[in-house]
């Protein structure tokens, strides 16, 4: 297991460091290897509805996803929990597509909303890291994540994989796969979103330090609005998983219907401020500012006013993301996390119990 693990201290961290490479050979695979052929099945696909489900980070990615599928292909499409949805009687129209996002492909009940949808007569596809698991055989049509084996129970690089399979998923059915223009310019976006993140790990000191000033705290409200709610609830997640603290994430102009009431100098905001929404986020800031909680601000390089609002800043460097930006600032909440966790001194790799695929119901 040691050598597995290589340089690092866990797998949590190499599985983190393995991200850029990870996002450089998606494109590879999909446009140019042996994912060819999936994608092109799935850029047939012309659903009415898409309905996306899943459990825990998964189904995290699947709100990113849902926003590519709305943003970009203006397919209505919901994202509900499989414990959910498989009990709720969905309405399901033939038409429709389910979409079954997991990493191990074993989660009980993800495949119990994918037998749902399948006796209902929707077509159901699989956005999966692990290849022929039950998820993948029962469903019509699958999409690799290609993260490789997964061995800490937090997810991290299955997250990414996840979100990008989806964007190419999306790209796929706007008839991208057609416009070689169009797949050179996505190629470029997932090279300069590895790029960005190959960067911030080398400044992970940065993020340890503010780790270590924070990680006592009495609670932690993650904020974002937009694409970066969804990275919100997965930072958040991340957390409790593995320092045992507890923490919320939560739509930053949500935050004063009730939760501000819990803002005092002991709870951290871990602020997402990414360039969408900005002053609208911003001012959000300001409110629990006011009420003397510790700003963790997550933003532009350079910007003063939310630098100035902030007891602690991490830089980033949007220029160019667009819609990938939020799986940039996920890497920030996946090293806070893990750093967290190591000054608390819990089991990083295997935390109290969780398990990494839950068979059972
Ligand atoms: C467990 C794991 C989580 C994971 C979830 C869904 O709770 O601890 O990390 O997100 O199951 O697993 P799946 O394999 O379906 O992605």
């Amino acid at each position: 297991e040691v050598s597995e693990k290589g340089e690092y201290e866990h797998f949590m961290l190499k599985e983190i460091h393995e991200q850029p490479g990870l996002i450089r050979n998606l494109t590879q695979y999909y446009f140019a290897g042996e994912g060819k052929e999936s994608l092109e099945k799935v850029a047939a696909y012309n659903p009415e509805r898409i309905y996306l489900s899943a459990c825990g980070t998964a189904a995290y990615a699947g709100l990113v996803i849902r926003d590519f599928l709305e943003g970009i292909n203006r397919i209505p499409s919901t994202v509900e929990l499989a414990s959910e949805f498989r009990y709720k009687n969905p309405i399901l129209k033939k038409g429709d597509v389910g979409i079954f996002v997991s990493q191990s492909g074993e989660t009980a009940d993800t495949l119990a909303a994918q037998s749902i949808c399948k006796k209902a007569g929707v077509k159901t596809m699989s956005i999966v890291n692990v290849d022929g698991s039950t998820l993948y055989r029962d469903c019509d049509d699958n999409l690799l994540i290609r993260a490789g084996v997964e061995i800490g129970v937090a997810s991290t690089k299955a997250f990414t994989q996840q979100a990008l399979t989806g964007r190419l998923m999306s790209a796929a059915m706007a008839g991208d796969l057609k416009d070689e223009g169009k797949k050179v310019k996505l190629t470029g976006k997932f090279a300069l979103l590895a790029e960005r993140i190959d960067k911030l790990l080398l400044k992970s000191d940065e993020i340890k330090s503010v780790a270590e000033s924070i990680y006592n705290k009495k609670g932690f409200f993650y904020t974002g609005r937009g694409a970066y709610f969804p990275i919100a609830l997965e930072g958040a997640l991340k957390l409790k998983e593995i320092a045992y603290v507890h923490a919320e994430g939560y739509a930053a102009g949500e935050l004063k219907h009730g939760p501000i009431a819990l803002i005092d100098e002991e709870m951290v905001n871990i602020a997402l401020v990414g360039p969408e929404l900005f002053e609208k986020t911003v001012s959000n800031v300001h409110e629990i500012k006011a009420r003397k909680g510790i700003i963790v601000g997550i933003g532009p390089r350079g910007n003063e006013e939310l630098m100035g609002l902030s007891d602690f800043y991490i830089p980033l460097d949007f220029d160019g993301l667009e819609e990938l930006s939020p799986l940039y600032v996920n890497v920030v909440n996946q090293l806070l996390a893990y750093y967290m966790a190591k000054f608390k001194g819990t089991d990083i790799d295997k935390p109290r119990n969780l398990a990494k695929s839950v068979t059972v119901e």
